[in-house]
């Protein structure tokens, strides 16, 4: 039977390419999206991936959304927590609903999405959980005190939830991508992108893809020893 993975984010950017390649891999997907129904139709048009819409900020969506694709596909083996927002700002001008935003989607959507899926996962005594944090939750950022908190507290949740997944078969991991050619890296002013790159040592930004294949790896079963892990993948520009 193929497994069920769910993308959050899924129908753009890093996240389609997640979809893609799970469904490439074998898995049944659905794919997650919060507002933008044009792309969400394109995606499924030219993937036959089924998408689902609603936002992982809140909780009962989330639950609701769950629910619905599990109807449809089966109980989720795997969980891809990707979606994530940025509201760029220095932290002198940042308002609180940048910072609440933010919060909202990276870090609340993590649990808002991982809780309602969790006990399923437990009494199957198989899981994966896999949340696409950033190089910026790593080193920090300027511009981006709301986005780097969040990020950095993904990679915390990873690290504790994986302690209490492991006995029941559920691997808990984090990637943190470094600076990926997406719509939300493009939206950087040019000016400071270019000296982004510059700081790259492989001296390109990454392709979505090249975070797709860590994801694969980390859902399948060869990685059942990977918990608690957290995998970066920048180009060699932040190295921990
Ligand atoms: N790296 C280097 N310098 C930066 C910088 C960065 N990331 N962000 C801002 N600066 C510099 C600017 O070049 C500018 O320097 P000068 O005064 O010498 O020209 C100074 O900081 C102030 O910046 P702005 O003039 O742009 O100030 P602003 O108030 O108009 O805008 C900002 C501030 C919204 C933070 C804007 O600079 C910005 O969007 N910066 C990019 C922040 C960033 O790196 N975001 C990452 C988005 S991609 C992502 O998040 C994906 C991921 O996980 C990696």
């Amino acid at each position: 039977m193929a497994r069920v993975a769910l993308v959050t984010g899924g129908t753009r950017g890093i996240g389609a390419a997640i979809a893609i390649a799970l469904k490439n891999a074998g898995y049944k997907v659905a794919a997650n999206y919060a507002g933008n129904d044009e792309a969400a139709g394109k995606f499924k048009d030219e993937t036959g991936i089924p998408v689902y819409k609603w936002s992982v900020a809140d909780y009962d969506a989330c639950a609701a959304g769950i629910a619905q694709v599990e109807a449809d596909l089966g109980p989720v083996d795997v969980l891809v927590n990707n979606a994530g927002i940025t509201r760029d700002a220095m932290f002198h001008k940042m308002t609180r609903d940048q910072w609440h935003d933010v919060m909202g989607t990276n870090l609340n959507g993590v649990f808002n999405m991982t809780h309602p899926l969790w006990t399923g996962m437990r009494d199957r005594k198989f899981g994966r959980v896999i949340t696409i944090s950033s190089i910026n939750g790593q080193k920090g950022q300027m511009g981006q005190a709301n986005y780097s908190a969040a990020k950095a507290g993904d990679i915390g949740f990873t690290k504790a939830l994986a302690q209490e997944g492991a006995r029941a078969g559920i691997t808990v991991n984090v990637i943190c991508p470094g600076y990926i050619a997406t719509d939300m890296v493009m939206a950087v002013p040019e000016k400071v992108r270019e000296s982004i790159i510059a700081q790259i040592p492989v001296g390109r930004l990454g392709e979505p893809e090249d975070i797709a294949r860590c994801v694969v790896f980390l859902a399948s079963d060869e990685a059942s020893f990977i918990t608690g892990a957290t995998l970066t993948a920048n180009g060699g520009q932040y190295l921990t």
